[in-house]
């Protein structure tokens, strides 16, 4: 039994968290699922983006379903993403990017970095401060160097390290446990770092770097894959994970039936995998791919359906293949 909070947020998020909460409930109706409004209609319509209670309600989950969230450039509003994940600590992005010929990890770190909330507006300047600390660094390599065990062994550290010291510290902090877990590395600075893993994708299998980093790596990735609507995430902290796709609220497509559902799914492929329900990811998995190979795509992808038809379509999917195993007596 598990509890799980579901959060579809803004814009669109509310149009394919439906999709990706019927592929759940399909393998877990048993579960407890509870919602709650978060967000920045929240914030218009209540004054207050994220209540203490939903708060409090968040940290009592095992798994969260996140949709995405508007988060205006306006001084009076905080990202509540970002409170989200500092909040419930969750410190580890995993941003896995797969097709044809590559299989690459993004693990960035989540709870740091230039998004660490330390923030202050002068008289001819505003500031940001990017701080790097050592239980930062350390637990987040530790973590890249356990995904990178159970794959290739492998592990690039994407970095700046030739301009900021910062960046210095999080690679040498990164070496020291690769070296410690017996993981080869390679070093590659984040800019030509996005060029090549979008030039050469095979190249690659478990990328850690720092929290911008990462943020704007996995979205160019997502050009590997077909564009934003693909891409899940999870957010995995020490006894409890949120899962959102890599994409925002798209206000520009909201409200229209348009928005592609496939990365609230395979966040749901993630979520099950972080359980240790590995064949029912998979079968997630299967089922997206039949989908698209019948030619149920939303525009994004060169299709017409509509993010209700896609995740209908999945669903059916996943339905035969179950009927195909026959009765369970
Ligand atoms: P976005 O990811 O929302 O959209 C970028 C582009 O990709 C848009 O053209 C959009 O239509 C398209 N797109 C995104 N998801 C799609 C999908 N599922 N199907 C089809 N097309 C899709 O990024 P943005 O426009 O830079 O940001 C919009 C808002 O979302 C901002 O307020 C931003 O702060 C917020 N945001 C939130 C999250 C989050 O909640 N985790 C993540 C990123 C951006
Ligand atoms: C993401 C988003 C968030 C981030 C924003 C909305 C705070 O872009 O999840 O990638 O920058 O991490
Ligand atoms: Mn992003």
């Amino acid at each position: 039994m598990k509890r799980v909070v579901v959060a579809p947020g803004d814009g669109i998020g509310p149009e394919v968290i439906p999709s990706a909460l019927e592929v759940l409930r399909f393998f877990h109706p048993e579960w407890e699922y509870i919602p709650v409004y978060l967000g920045y209609e929240c914030w218009k319509r209540t004054g207050d983006a994220l209540s203490q209670r939903t708060l409090e309600t968040l940290k009592k989950a095992d798994l969260i379903l996140f949709g995405a969230i508007t988060t205006p450039p306006d001084p009076k509003y905080h990202s509540v993403v970002l409170r989200i994940r500092k909040e419930l600590d969750l410190y580890a992005n995993l941003r896995p990017v797969f097709g044809e010929g590559f299989d690459i990890l993004i693990v960035r770190e989540n709870t740091e970095g230039l998004y660490s909330g330390i923030e202050w507006q002068e008289k001819d300047r505003a500031c940001t401060l990017r701080v790097v600390s050592e239980a930062g660094s350390r637990r987040i390599a530790r973590f890249a160097c356990g995904c990178a065990k159970r794959r290739r062994r492998h592990l690039t550290i994407g970095n700046k390290a030739n301009v900021l010291k910062s960046d210095s510290y999080f690679l040498d902090i990164c070496m020291e446990e690769a070296e410690k877990a017996g993981i080869s590395i390679d070093k590659k600075y984040i800019d030509s770092l996005v060029l090549d893993v979008l030039q050469h994708p095979g190249r690659y299998d478990v990328i850690v770097t720092t929290n911008i980093f990462g943020d704007i790596l996995s979205d160019a990735a997502a050009f590997l894959e077909g564009g934003l609507g693909m891409l899940p995430s999870a957010n995995i902290g020490r006894h409890q994970a949120l899962f959102e796709p890599v994409h925002g609220s798209a206000p520009d497509i909201a409200g229209k039936g348009l928005a592609n559902p496939i990365a609230a799914i395979r966040c749901v492929s993630l979520l099950l995998k972080y359980v240790g329900e590995k064949p029912s990811a998979i079968e997630v998995e299967k089922a997206i791919q039949k989908t698209i190979a019948d030619g149920i795509k939303t525009p994004d992808l060169g299709g017409t359906a509509t993010t209700e038809e896609v995740g209908r379509a999945v669903l059916s999917h996943l339905a035969s293949s179950k009927k195909a195993e026959g009765p369970d007596l």
